[in-house]
C-alpha cells in the first residue's frame, strides 16, 4: 500500500470523544518504550507524525492519525511503565480496556513486543485478555535492527513456543524495526488487504 498522506486528526483520554467516521481502524498497544509510535512514523514516512522518547511514558492519550483519508492508526499509551502510581495506572486501564470494549471501527489492534527480551508476563495476560474480549490482534516484534541473524529467528521461535503452551496456534505475526524499515512494507500490505475485508458500514443520522 502507498501512503499518499498521513495527519494528525485528534488526541483524547477518552473513547467517547474520539472521531465518530466510520472507517477502519488499527490501534497501536504494548509496553512503554517498545516503539509503537516510532512504528507510525516509520510506516507513513514522517520523523515526528507521533511523539516519541527514549523515555518510557511519552504517549499519554488516545491519539488517532488518518492515512489516505480512509483509515485510521491510533497511538496508544505503554502498559507497564513502572513508576506509575497505583491510582494512575488504574484510571489508565480502565481507558485503555474502554477503548478495547468500545471502539467499533477497530479492525485489528496490533500488539508490540521488543524482539529482543522473552515473552513478558504484561504482553501475555493482554492478549488473552483481547482474546477473551473478542477482539482481534496481530503481534509486531519491533527493534529487530537490534539482533543478529542468528538471536532475531531464534528469539521469534522461543516466543511462537512460549505462546503454543496457551494458543491452539500462534497468532498473525509481523517482524519490523522503525530504524531500518524493516516489514514496515509488509505492515500497510497487511493493513491493505484488512481494509478490503471490512465491510463499508452505515453511517449513523
Ligand atoms: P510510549 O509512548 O512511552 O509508550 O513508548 P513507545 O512505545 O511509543 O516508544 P517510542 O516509539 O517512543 O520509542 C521508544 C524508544 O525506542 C525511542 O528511543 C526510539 O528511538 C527507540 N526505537 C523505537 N523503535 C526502534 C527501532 O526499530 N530500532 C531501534 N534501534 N530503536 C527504536
Ligand atoms: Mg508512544
Amino acid at each position: 500500500m502507498k501512503i499518499k498522506s498521513a495527519e494528525f486528526v485528534i488526541s483524547n483520554s477518552s473513547v467517547a470523544k474520539c472521531p465518530t467516521t466510520k472507517i477502519p481502524e488499527y490501534a497501536f498497544i504494548g509496553r512503554s518504550n517498545v516503539g509503537k509510535s516510532s512504528l507510525i512514523n516509520a510506516l507513513v514516512g514522517r520523523k515526528s507524525l507521533a511523539k516519541t522518547s527514549g523515555r518510557p511514558g511519552k504517549t499519554q492519550l488516545i491519539n488517532h492519525f488518518i492515512i489516505n483519508k480512509e483509515w485510521f492508526l491510533v497511538d496508544l499509551p505503554g502498559y507497564g511503565y513502572a513508576r506509575v502510581s497505583k491510582s494512575n495506572k488504574k484510571t489508565f486501564q480502565k481507558f485503555i480496556t474502554n477503548y478495547f470494549n468500545e471502539r467499533e471501527q477497530l479492525v485489528s489492534a496490533f500488539v508490540l513486543v521488543d524482539s529482543r527480551h522473552e515473552p513478558q508476563k504484561i504482553d501475555l495476560e493482554f492478549m488473552e485478555w483481547l482474546a477473551t474480549n473478542g477482539i482481534p490482534f496481530t503481534i509486531i516484534f519491533t527493534k529487530s535492527d537490534k539482533l543478529n541473524k542468528t538471536s532475531l529467528p531464534k528469539n521469534i521461535e522461543d516466543y511462537k513456543n512460549k505462546m503454543l503452551e496457551m494458543w491452539e496456534e500462534m497468532p498473525p505475526y509481523l517482524v519490523t524495526s522503525s530504524a531500518s524499515k524493516t516489514g514496515c512494507k509488509e505492515v500497510l500490505d497487511y493493513i491493505g488487504k484488512l481494509n478490503e475485508d471490512v465491510e463499508p458500514q452505515p453511517f449513523l443520522k
